[in-house]
C-alpha cells in the first residue's frame, strides 16, 4: 500500500501525531534501524514498488511457517481445477519475502523478518452481529469443519504489482451457513488482531489499528470469496496472514485482510482501514479497474513480482465472469 500523508487534512484529526508521540515513534524506528530518508519513507507508507525493493534476489528457503498446528495434516488440500491461471505461479520464496502487512512493517521486504514473535495459536475467531447463531471458534475447530480446497488465484495490489498464488481455504459462504445471518444483515465487517508486543509496526500510531475491512453480503457469498488458511500446499505463513485471512481476487489486495479475529454481520456499510486513512485514494469497493487510475499512478498495467514481466491489468483482475453481475446497475 502506498500512502503519502502529506497534508493535515488528508488524515482525520484523531490520527494527527502529537510531538511526544512522534518522538517516541522516532526512537522506535531508530531501534529498528530505520533512520533519515528511510524514516520519511516509513512514515509516508511503503516505498513505491520497484523503487528500492527488488524481489528478484536469490530466493532463501521458505520462511514464516508457524509451528505446525492440530490441522497441519489437512494440507495440501485437493485442488479445485475450475480456477486456472494465465501466468506462471509466483515462486514461493519470492511471495514469502514481498508482503504488505503494516502491523509488522511498511517495508515489504522487512515483514517476513519481523514475524517470528507472532503467535498464531491459540487463536479464536468471534462471529457476531446480525446472525441467529453467534459463536466463537477455535481456529483448528473451524478449519476441521470447513471444506478445504486449493485454488490458483491471481493477486493484484493497488500499487501495481501482482502475483499468482496457490491458496488453500474455504468459501466464505460455508462459514455464513454455519451462523445463519438474519435478513437484515447486509455487510460483513472483519477485524485483525491487535497486539503491538508481537507486531512491532502497531506501535506506529499514524495508523488506526487494528486493521479493519468489509464486504457486502453479495460479495461475501460470491463463489470466489475465500477465507484462506493455507498457501503453497501447507499452513498459511505468518507474513501472509496466518492463521486465517480473506482473499477476494477481483479486488485490490488491500481488501484481503490478514490474521482475522472478528467477523461481524451488520446492516451498515462498515468503514475500512485505507479509506479511513486516505479517503481520496482508497474506497470501499476496491474493485480492480485498469480504466480508473489511482490519483498518483496508472492502473493500466502491472508487474509480476520476481520477474520483469509487465502485463495489461484486466477489469476485475480477469474475474468478470464470476463477479460482473454484482455491479450491474
Ligand atoms: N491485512 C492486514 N491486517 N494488514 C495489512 O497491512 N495489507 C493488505 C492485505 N491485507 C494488509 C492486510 C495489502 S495492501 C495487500 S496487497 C495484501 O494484504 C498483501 O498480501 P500478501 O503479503 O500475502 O501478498
Amino acid at each position: 500500500m502506498l500512502i503519502r500523508l502529506r497534508r493535515g487534512w488528508e488524515i482525520p484529526e484523531r490520527l494527527a501525531t502529537p510531538e511526544d508521540v512522534y518522538l517516541n515513534r522516532r526512537t522506535f524506528l531508530q531501534a529498528l534501524g530505520v533512520t533519515g530518508l528511510s524514516t520519511i519513507g516509513a512514515l509516508m507508507g511503503c516505498n513505491r514498488e520497484g523503487q528500492s525493493q527488488s524481489a528478484t534476489e536469490a530466493p532463501p528457503p521458505p520462511i514464516g511457517l508457524p509451528t505446525p498446528s492440530a490441522t497441519a495434516n489437512l494440507y495440501p488440500a485437493k485442488r479445485n481445477e475450475h480456477f486456472t491461471l494465465d501466468r506462471p505461479l509466483t515462486d514461493e520464496p519470492i511471495a514469502a519475502r514481498y508482503n504488505n502487512f503494516y502491523e509488522f512493517s511498511p517495508n515489504k521486504q522487512q515483514v517476513s523478518r519481523l514475524v517470528n514473535a507472532f503467535q498464531t495459536r491459540p487463536w479464536q475467531i468471534e462471529v457476531r452481529g446480525l446472525v441467529k447463531k453467534p459463536q466463537t471458534f477455535a481456529i483448528d475447530e473451524l478449519v476441521r469443519r470447513m471444506p478445504l480446497e486449493e485454488r490458483l488465484y491471481r493477486h493484484r495490489c493497488v500499487e501495481a504489482w501482482a502475483m499468482a498464488v496457490p491458496w488453500t481455504g474455504f468459501p466464505i459462504k460455508a462459514l455464513i451457513n454455519l451462523v445463519e445471518p438474519l435478513s437484515s444483515a447486509k455487510y460483513l465487517r472483519m477485524v485483525t488482531f491487535n497486539n503491538p508486543e508481537q507486531a512491532v509496526g502497531m506501535n506506529d500510531d499514524t495508523y488506526p489499528w487494528p486493521y479493519f475491512e468489509g464486504l457486502t453480503m453479495a460479495e461475501a457469498t460470491n463463489d470466489l470469496a475465500l477465507f484462506v488458511t493455507g498457501i503453497y500446499g501447507h499452513e498459511l505463513t505468518k507474513q501472509h496472514g496466518a492463521p486465517m485471512r480473506l482473499v477476494t481476487p477481483w479486488k485490490y489486495g488491500y481488501k484481503s485482510i490478514k490474521s482475522i479475529v472478528r467477523i461481524e454481520f451488520t446492516d451498515q456499510q462498515p468503514p475500512t482501514f485505507w479509506a479511513t486513512l486516505v479517503p481520496r485514494e482508497y474506497d470501499f469497493s476496491a474493485n480492480v479497474n485498469p480504466a480508473v487510475p489511482h490519483p498518483r499512478w496508472s492502473q493500466e498495467s502491472e508487474r509480476l513480482i520476481g520477474t520483469s514481466d509487465r502485463r495489461q491489468t484486466l477489469l476485475y483482475n480477469g474475474y468478470g465472469e464470476f463477479v460482473a453481475d454484482l455491479y450491474k446497475t
